[in-house]
């Protein structure tokens, strides 16, 4: 499934017939033209970033870039989950017009997963769809927001309630770009490895338990293959369901609970990846009141996540009330079943929408809050 070149590049594949693409992981490999150039649609390339990411790579991205015969524009954002916006899409949109950019062109997202879905979004819409290449830069884009296609924006009443499903053409990692991301931010990416561990690979989370420490510290062979086996069981996610009919929904383990939490603290007041977390471990606990997981099961989430410095209680603001009504309004919830990802074992989670009501009431009202 995957190759090795010589700039020790790995490259795995998401397979959606004509429309598979390759994920390259590799140090250094943003200064790679052979792994950037040949997924340009044509000459005009936008690049999307923002103010926070542009000192450290926007050069260097241009570097490789440059000398192609390209028409290179740029767009840099403001930073942070609250401009995660239409309209922040919009001024996109407006750089794509005001430079003239036709259907030929291809937008770069450079950035962590609110540039990636916003960039993606606007390619998505832009002449009704031009396309894309993303460079994710934080642990968490670099693992699961880059991969498979899910683009968009929030709206004040609740999370991505608007977005298409919009496929890029490649995905570049350049695990070097984690170097600069803050330690609060590769524990919010860490959310999500430890969610493929959870969700579908028991020898994943073992392996993760032990080398916690070493992704922590950047060791480069244990990001390496975070990076890898998360990509790799994205990609079998999204090649067997692209546009979550089905088993695709196991990816959102604990975000029916986190998007509760990121909606109600205002949004990038908890990360992402906070708010997984500690949804994950109420996803957890309920699991283990269906019966499904032991106390000791519990106790190992608990473990990994608090090693990995993630929170494990639930903001201490937020009532049950709060809870319920932010959850109906989860884009997987909108009709009256409440559909829950839950876990049958550790390392097996399960979809189910039978969750009697005063059981999950009895959760959100006993569950930690920090
Ligand atoms: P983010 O994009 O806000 O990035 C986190 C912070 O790190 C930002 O301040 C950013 O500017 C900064 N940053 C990024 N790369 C950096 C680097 N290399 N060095 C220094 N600073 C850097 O947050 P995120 O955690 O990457 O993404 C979260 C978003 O992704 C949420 O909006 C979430 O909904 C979305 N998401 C989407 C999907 C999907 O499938 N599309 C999946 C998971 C999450
Ligand atoms: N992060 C969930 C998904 O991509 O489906």
């Amino acid at each position: 499934m995957s190759s090795v070149s010589l700039l020790s590049v790995e490259s795995l594949s998401v397979s959606l017939g004509e429309r598979s693409y390759p994920i390259h992981v590799g140090a250094g490999v943003l200064a790679s033209r052979e792994h950037l150039l040949p997924y340009l649609a044509g000459r005009q390339v936008m690049i999307v970033t923002n103010e926070a990411i542009a000192p450290h790579y926007l050069a260097a991205l241009k570097q490789t870039l440059a000398g192609a015969d390209l028409e290179i524009r740029e767009v840099i954002l403001p930073d942070g989950e609250a401009t995660k916006t239409l309209a922040s899409v919009e001024r996109i949109w407006d750089a794509l017009l005001a430079a003239g950019f036709n259907r030929h062109c291809t937008l770069i997202a450079l950035g962590g997963g609110v540039i990636g879905d916003m960039a993606g979004y606007a390619a998505a819409s832009y002449q009704r769809g031009v396309a894309f290449i993303q460079i994710p830069t934080t642990l968490l884009a670099q693992v699961d927001s880059s991969v498979g296609g899910k683009t968009g924006v929030n709206h004040p009443r609740g999370k991505n309630m608007i977005g298409a499903f919009w496929q890029p053409r490649a995905v570049i990692v350049d695990i070097d770009t984690l170097r600069t991301l803050p330690a609060r931010e590769l524990s919010a990416g860490l959310a999500e490895v430890i969610k493929y561990g959870l969700i579908w690979d028991i020898s994943f989370l073992e392996w993760l338990e032990e080398n916690l420490a070493a992704l922590r510290a950047l060791d480069e062979s244990a990001i390496r293959h975070a990076i890898r086996r998360s990509c790799e069981i994205k990609a079998e996610v999204v090649a067997e369901d692209e546009t979550e009919q089905g088993v695709r929904a196991l990816l959102n383990l604990g975000h029916t609970f986190g998007h509760a939490i990121e909606a109600h603290q205002g949004y990038g007041n908890w990360l992402h990846g906070e708010a997984v977390g500690a949804g994950m471990m109420m996803a957890t606990r309920l699991s283990f009141d269906r019966g499904w997981l032991s106390e000791a099961d519990v106790e190992r989430v608990a473990a990994i996540l608090i090693a990995a410095d993630l929170p494990v209680t639930a903001p201490a603001n937020m009532q049950a009330e709060d809870f319920l009504s932010r959850m109906r309004l989860d884009k997987k919830n909108l009709d009256s079943r409440l559909r829950l990802i839950l876990l049958e074992a550790l390392g097996r989670a399960c979809i189910r929408d039978d969750t009697e009501a005063e059981q999950l009431h009895r959760l959100l009202e006993r569950f930690p809050r920090g």
